[in-house]
């Protein structure tokens, strides 16, 4: 087992590097890298100590301490570190040569080869696969690379920061140096080498800055890539209007390449996706492609200054680079698109990922106190309840207050390694707030749980709403469950009328429509009320928490009619659903045709909001329609869950509002219908009708399979867009019979070049919720197009049966767990990062009942006897179980 990092012993390093010279010259397999290192003691370190770079899997070719070569036991040298005893105690220069080989470089961190193209992955610490260095992210240094190779096999060289010189460099060679002004560490380190075709357009900042922005592609790909290419010009355009932030080199790059662990990566100046997320027409991909293209790709570009120019002092400080940006991407995607639906959207992940994740083995704080693998941090906790404090901060501070304390963070840690202190320091500064009680958010992990009661008292005309927190004890490794401090939770509310519209009803305490719980228990009197109103709580989610709220039926029915906040009218009705699906899930009810008076009652108020609305706003409409997913299900149901009994809770619900619905549904698919000939176009009005026409088809279908097959079989070969072909076969995967098998059959022939095409075939039939998927899967490992080399293909194929196929998942017999089981140590080897995700599927186990229980406790001590670990699966595994 590897060591405990903690957050508690941070120590300034001992020593710093200022600057840093690469030379790197690309071979397939014998690359060779001299850095020279200009270094010098940390005024803030130990006087005396000795230098220990880090390095992995590296061999040592020459080193030179200022010019001449190290004296005998001068430094001693492992594949994993190289110390020098006795360094300097001024300015010095160590030279040092390595050499690596990119192509059997299976992790995919350091320099590896993408289909044939050279290209880097340094975050969290891949940079010391590369060279020996300071490889900690409180190290920043100038960077200029020389990057040589040939001519042929690398004709593009790309590297950080601005290009300054390229030339000849020998027969069939050549090369390109980069400098990078912006001191950087080493994590936001990369270079790119190989045939790469390229869109470019140029941006002029806000300070009259004229930067070339490109967008490089696998050649013959260049039509796929200008929507991602418009998309870097719609970043660096909001970042200037909305934060005051403008880009600061005179390049902007980004590269697609096709094997990558995780989305993409922000490196100064260069920025590394996979492709999945850049490459985009309306043939093969689809509306949710083009909004996650657009979302990553201002995520990075945001990075810039959210994480580059101020950067992390140490890894537990992750969420302050990673929380910020989603939070400014989730900003960018909703200016740019619908506010409401996104926020919908973006709760809806939280629950699906991070709310589990946050009640299992796994649960961390969102600055987390200790790790065994920082890699295995990259957490929907540390990303996605990290974007939802910085939200509530807003909430908690206004907008206009908001927006200066992120200007004095901004300007105040520019160029610095920061900390979530100097984030928080700045908020507290410019509001005069103390913010001690809200900074727990980042240090206590676990759901809190807000329970609510409201009561009316006719006599005085006054409503009073109590709120009471509680917050579960999570124990992790770093702290053995402390006693929870009551969080500054920020309710955004308001009051409805029992018929509709608001009441002018007052609370001193609510300020701007927010009121802050900020101790275990606390009440609200409004005054002046003349009937009972209907509470309206955490308007837009404004706090990442659980809310128990006994609110009646008709309550509910007038919020989803009346409330003026749209998230909450989708939330009303998807409370009347999960209500009706937790009953019958826990009575463990059979499949059935309806779901009592209850199903007939929510089928009827969506009958009168359909009638209402849909057509002014079909994307919302797709989002009331579709009903809260098993994984968040089974999250409300809490212990020992049955899969199967939510599954078919669920479908017995689509079945009964496909059927009462029916008529309007079908209505809505032909008054939604694009004209013959309409222009493509991905805008979030548009999809939103493709959503709303999709959504429609598949209750259809789940009522009347025949009838829906008949559509949707006519919608797979005719559509326009790969929206509509996918949604159509993913109706259609969900009927069994030789339909569903002939247009399978059919897709995959017809997509078999299309690499990214086929992950979503791979994906849609790994999440078929019967017992032949497991089979099914097993045979499409063997497909041409399938690789336990890639992540994309294991994530599509293998993931999305383990993460997003909860019956077959947890078959009762245990053989899905096992698959997975299988496949995480198959793929240990060459991929831990990867394997060690996919591992994290057994984040519920606990929550099955016992049948399931023992077996997936069976598959992970398996995992964990199983020698040769690495170090990623063996924490997760480890934590799993603990
Ligand atoms: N820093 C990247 C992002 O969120 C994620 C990443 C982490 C990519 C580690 C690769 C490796 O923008
Ligand atoms: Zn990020």
């Amino acid at each position: 087992m590897q060591t405990i990092v903690r957050l508690a012993d941070y120590r300034p390093s001992d020593y710093l590097i200022d600057r840093v010279d690469l030379d790197v010259r690309l071979h397939p397999t014998e690359t060779r890298i001299t850095a020279t290192l200009g270094l010098r003691p940390n005024p803030a370190g130990e006087p005396g100590a000795p230098l220990v770079l880090d390095g992995d899997e590296l061999t040592l070719v020459a080193i030179a301490l200022d010019g001449q070569p190290t004296g005998p036991g001068a430094i001693e040298v492992t594949p994993r570190s190289l110390t020098l005893h006795q360094p300097p105690q001024r300015p010095f220069v160590l030279e040092i040569e390595t050499q690596v080989n990119p192509s059997t470089n299976t992790k995919l961190m350091g320099l590896y080869r993408s289909n044939g193209v050279y290209c880097t992955q340094c975050e969290a610490d891949g940079f010391r696969r590369i060279t020996y260095f300071l490889d900690r992210p409180d190290v920043m240094a100038v960077f200029t690379t020389r990057i040589e190779g040939s001519r042929d096999a690398a004709p593009v060289l790309l590297g950080n920061g601005n290009p300054v010189a390229q030339g000849e460099a020998g027969p069939g060679r050549h090369y390109a140096i980069w400098h990078d002004p912006h001191p950087k560490p080493a994590y936001l380190f990369a270079l790119v080498g190989g045939r790469l075709g390229r869109v470019g357009s140029r941006f002029t900042t806000m300070e009259g800055r004229d930067v070339e922005i490109a967008v490089y592609v696998e050649p013959g790909k260049e039509g796929r890539a200008d929507f991602a290419l418009d998309a870097v010009a719609r970043s660096m355009a909001w970042d200037e209007r909305t934060f005051g932030r403008a880009y600061d080199l005179d390049v902007f790059n980004v590269v697609a390449v096709s094997d990558f662990n995780m989305g993409a990566m922000e490196n100064k100046g260069l920025n590394i996706f996979n492709d999945k997320y850049v490459l985009a027409s309306p043939e093969t991909a689809t509306d949710a492609d083009y909004a996650n293209i657009e979302a990553i790709i201002a995520h990075e570009y945001f990075h810039n200054w959210s994480g580059n120019r101020v950067t992390c002092r140490d890894w537990f400080q992750l969420c302050l680079k990673e929380g910020l940006t989603v939070f400014r991407d989730q900003e960018f995607s909703s200016d740019e698109r619908s506010r409401p639906v996104h926020r919908i959207a973006e709760v809806r992940t939280l629950r699906a990922r991070q709310f589990p994740e946050d009640a299992g083995p796994l649960a961390h704080p969102v600055r987390p106190q200790a790790y065994r693998e920082i890699n295995n941090f990259y957490t929907a906790t540390v990303y996605e309840k990290g974007a939802e404090i910085v939200r509530m901060l807003r909430t908690l501070l206004g907008p206009e207050t908001f927006r200066a304390g992120m200007d004095r963070y901004f300007t105040t840690c520019d160029g610095t390694a920061a900390t979530v202190e100097d984030f928080l320091a700045a908020f507290a500064a410019e509001s005069g707030r103390d913010l001690a009680a809200f900074s727990r958010w980042y240090a206590q992990a676990g759901t809190p749980t807000v329970a609510v009661s409201g009561t009316y008292d006719a006599a005085a005309r006054t409503y009073t709403l109590t709120f009471r927190q509680s917050l579960p004890v999570v124990a992790t490794e770093a702290a053995a469950g402390a006693a929870p401090q009551p969080l500054a939770i920020p309710i955004a509310l308001g009051l409805v009328a029992p018929g509709g519209g608001p009441v002018a009803a007052a609370s001193e305490r609510v300020r701007d429509g927010v009121f802050v719980l900020d101790r275990a228990e606390d009440a609200l009197v409004f005054t002046g009320l003349d009937a009972a109103p209907v509470p309206s709580l955490f308007r837009g989610f404004s706090a990442p928490v659980k809310v128990e709220h006994a609110l009646t039926r008709d309550e509910r029915l007038t919020l989803l009619a009346h409330d003026r906040d749209a998230f909450n009218r989708w939330q009303a009705a998807q409370s009347l659903a999960m209500e009706v699906l937790v009953v019958r899930a826990r009575a463990n009810a059979p499949l059935a045709e309806e779901a009592g008076t209850e199903g007939a009652g929510l089928a009827a108020a969506l009958a009168t909001f359909l009638d209402g609305e849909a057509l002014a706003d079909p994307a919302f409409a797709a989002l009331v329609l579709t009903l809260p997913g098993e994984q968040e299900i089974a999250q409300a149901i809490g212990a020992e869950i049955d899969p199967d009994a939510i599954w078919r809770a669920r479908q017995t619900l689509r079945v009964q509002l496909g059927r009462d619905l029916g008529p309007r549904l079908l209505a809505l698919r032909e008054a939604l219908v694009e004209p013959e000939g309409a222009p493509f176009s991905p805008d979030a009005a548009s999809a939103g009708r493709r959503a709303l026409r999709n959504a429609a088809l598949d209750l259809v279908t789940a009522a009347d399979p025949q009838a829906g097959t008949a559509l949707a079989l006519g919608q797979v070969e005719n559509a326009a867009t790969m929206t509509d072909r996918l949604a159509a076969l993913a109706t259609l995967s969900l009927v069994p019979g030789a339909a569903r098998e002939a247009a399978l059959a059919r897709f995959g022939e017809t997509y078999r070049g299309e690499a990214l095409v086929l992950d979503k075939w791979f994906a849609l039939q790994a999440m078929i919720p019967e017992a032949g998927t497991l089979e099914r899967v097993r045979g499409l490992m063997h497909h041409a197009a399938f690789s336990l080399g890639n992540p994309n293909r294991v994530r599509s194929l293998i993931a999305s049966f383990s993460l997003n196929n909860p019956t077959q998942f947890h078959r009762p017999d245990g053989a899905g767990y096992d698959l997975t089981a299988e496949v995480v140590l198959a793929l240990d080897g060459k991929n831990p990062q990867v394997a060690a995700r996919l591992l994290t599927a057994f984040n519920t186990w606990r929550m099955v009942e016992g049948g399931r229980r023992l077996h997936a406790e069976a598959a992970l001590r398996r995992v964990a006897q199983a020698p040769g670990l690495s170090p990623d699966v063996s924490d997760i595994v480890g934590r799993s179980l603990a």
